[in-house]
């Protein structure tokens, strides 16, 4: 018996730390009221030459949804900022997100569609994981920046300028959601489809 294993004699099984789990949810619960809401407030002045449903749309009308789109932005950010500040100052970006190369992608696409990508270790995220994971958080910044140059274009308006202007930065804040809404559809049926690794999201082990 080493040392190490005397001392502890129960392996430390933790795969998501409390504050991954904790920002994780909270993020979730905010960016569904974001784009639930965003969507109300779209149809109010809409870019496209369609509107979408009231039925899946938070807040019945323009006033109500904008109430519930500046609430939750305040959970979204300071929740957002909470994660990437523990990720940086523990290294989880380091170690969990990067680095990401081209052709552990293809090899894991790859595998993916031959049905031959393992999921045995929980611990370890993928190439293609790794990519849609940073992808999204990069796709948050932008669409929180873009947000907040559509909101306040006269105080942010380097920011603004930074779009393109206010009207640039409305197609930008929509296609960073077009990509979270189909990054969260993939993510939610691979979460379904691998029921353990939603476990260790839920209870971290
Ligand atoms: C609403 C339903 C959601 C479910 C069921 C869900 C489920 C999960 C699960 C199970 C994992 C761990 C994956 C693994 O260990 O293999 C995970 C990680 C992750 N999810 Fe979600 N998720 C949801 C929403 C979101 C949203 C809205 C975002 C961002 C827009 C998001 C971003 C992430 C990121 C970045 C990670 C990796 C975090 C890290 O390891 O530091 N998720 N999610």
């Amino acid at each position: 018996m080493t040392a190490e294993t005397m001392t502890s004699p129960v392996a430390d099984t933790t795969i998501h730390p409390v504050w991954v789990r904790a920002t994780h949810w909270i993020n979730a619960v905010a960016i569904l009221v974001m784009i639930g809401s965003g969507w109300q407030i779209y149809n109010a002045s809409p870019l496209f030459g369609f509107h979408f449903s009231k039925s899946i749309a938070l807040g019945q009308w323009l006033g109500g949804a904008l109430l519930w789109h500046f609430a939750a932005m305040w959970a979204l950010v300071g929740n957002g900022l909470v994660y990437m500040t523990m990720a940086l100052i523990t290294g989880r970006f380091r170690r969990k997100l990067l680095p990401i190369y081209p052709s552990d992608v293809i090899a894991d696409v790859t595998a993916a569609l031959t049905f031959k990508l393992a999921h045995d270790d929980l611990s370890h995220y993928n190439a293609v994981q790794k990519l849609l994971y940073t992808g999204v958080i990069l796709c948050s910044v932008v669409i929180v920046l873009s947000g907040v140059s559509i909101w306040k274009p006269v105080q942010f308006q380097e920011l603004t300028a930074l779009f393109g202007g206010y009207d640039l930065a409305r197609y930008v804040h929509f296609f960073a959601m077009s990509a979270i809404v189909g990054f969260l559809v993939v993510h939610v049926a691979l979460a379904l489809l691998v029921p353990r690794g939603l476990r260790a999201m839920v209870a971290g082990k």
